[in-house]
């Protein structure tokens, strides 16, 4: 049974048939924690004040594509049109921006609100609306969410999404610094503006 009203946010399929569809194509590891993303998502708008609907659906559905393989990301990419510079990236990147679009042809979401939460939850954005920014940030507390600097990520959650913002993206940085890994340009445009504005 469904514990929410996702009704008022257009899709083909209802709640439980969405949970089947995620249940069905990803592991039990990703599928529980897009479950409980979707709470914290869910926790964090009302706490804000926000759309709870929304930022609970955007949440649940942020990792629907995770688990695809690269070609399929690749065909996308390709038979849509996207931009061609996305096919120097991976996963990490096509998840979010391309995975938006496998939503749309799977599950009939056209809600941009929503969608652009998804494609947005990987790299941030400068201008991010509250649901972009409680899945950003959901994504990184959920209760699962184990290692150095979750209980400061926490205490920044409940003290303003926006700080909870810069925080993640400033992690995010050290965390690719440190394990000598590429990061993605749009992800600096990120932190740079995330991170002038003060909140940390
Ligand atoms: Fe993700
Ligand atoms: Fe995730």
């Amino acid at each position: 049974m469904t514990d929410f009203n996702y009704d008022r946010i257009k899709s083909d399929l209802n709640r439980d048939e969405i949970l089947n569809r995620m249940h069905d194509t990803l592991s039990d590891f990703r599928y529980t924690h897009c479950l409980r993303v979707e709470k914290v998502c869910r926790g964090l708008a009302a706490e804000y004040d926000g759309d709870v609907e929304r930022a609970g659906l955007a949440g649940l559905l942020h990792d629907y594509a995770k688990e695809r393989s690269d070609q399929e990301f690749i065909d996308v990419i390709k038979n849509k049109n996207l931009d061609p510079e996305l096919l120097k990236y991976n996963n990490a990147i096509w998840h979010g921006i391309v995975g938006a679009e496998i939503i749309k042809d799977e599950l009939g979401i056209y809600d941009e609100d929503v969608l652009n939460a998804v494609r947005r939850h990987t790299v941030g954005a400068t201008k991010m609306t509250q649901v972009d920014k409680c899945v950003f940030v959901g994504d990184f507390i959920e209760p699962q969410r184990d290692f150095p600097g979750i209980k400061e990520a926490r205490k920044y959650a409940e003290k303003s999404l926006d700080a909870a913002v810069a925080f993640e993206l400033k992690h995010s940085v050290q965390h690719l610094v440190t394990k000598n890994r590429a990061i993605y340009p749009a992800t600096f445009v990120s932190y740079n503006y995330w991170i002038k504005k003060g909140e940390l």
